[in-house]
């Protein structure tokens, strides 16, 4: 069975700098006048401490437990705050239509099978204001082999997904997507930026059109 409370538990903090690109979104959020953010599977709240120290209102949602308590565990030690829900990206979220001017996703929605993404990118747009911002980072097979990956035996369980057999992903589908099904899921969004990022993950800043 797929197990994050399980990685949580044995690695504790996997992240703690936020990604490489955070600080220089963040500008971009405020200067857009971006006050409510949800950082969709947070994990252990990298992004959430970063953006609640930068003044944003913020709002974190996982289905790890174990990687929820962490989050808030780091919120408190730093004295911040933040609106936090355990929940399954690909269940309807919490959260009312146009709640949030932005939508951060580091590394999470690929982990699922690609009927269950579609299901996530609507709740996005969902609860995404019109003109509202998404920055979303997704695996993709990489041009190098990851060192990280050695021996994971993917297993092929649809078109672009691959469960692995073993190593600590063991069961945690990895949807690797081509910068074409990008732009055909992210349909309703303004691509502002799609690149590739320092960990090969590829990076989409986009806002949601009316
Ligand atoms: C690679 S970690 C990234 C964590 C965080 N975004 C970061 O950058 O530090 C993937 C996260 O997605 C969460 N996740 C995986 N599947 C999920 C699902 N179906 N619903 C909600 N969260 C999920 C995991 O619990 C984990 O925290």
């Amino acid at each position: 069975m797929p197990d994050w409370d399980k990685i949580f538990n044995e690695k504790g903090y996997v992240f703690v700098d936020p990604h490489p690109d955070m600080s220089r979104i963040a500008s971009l959020f405020r200067a857009q006048g971006v006050r409510r953010i949800l950082d969709l599977g947070c994990g252990t709240g990298r992004h959430l401490a970063f953006l609640s120290q930068e003044g944003f209102e913020v709002s974190g949602f996982d289905s790890s437990s174990a990687a929820l308590e962490m989050a808030i565990k780091w919120l408190e030690e730093e004295n911040l705050s933040a609106d936090m829900h355990l929940g399954r990206m690909e269940e309807p979220f919490p959260y009312s239509d146009g709640f949030f001017d932005a939508v951060i996703s580091i590394q999470v929605i690929h982990h699922n099978m690609m009927k269950d993404i579609l299901v996530t990118i609507r709740e996005i747009e969902r609860v995404l204001k019109i003109g509202g911002y998404i920055f979303v980072t997704v695996a993709i097979l990489s041009p190098r082999p990851k060192k990280s990956e050695d021996g994971w035996k993917l297993h092929q369980v649809e078109d672009g997904t691959f469960i692995p057999q073993s190593g600590p992903e063991s069961g945690i589908p990895h949807h690797y997507f081509t910068e074409d099904e990008l732009h055909k899921v992210l349909i309703n969004f303004q691509i502002l930026e799609m690149y590739v990022d320092d960990t090969d993950h590829r990076c989409v800043l986009a806002t949601k059109k009316s």
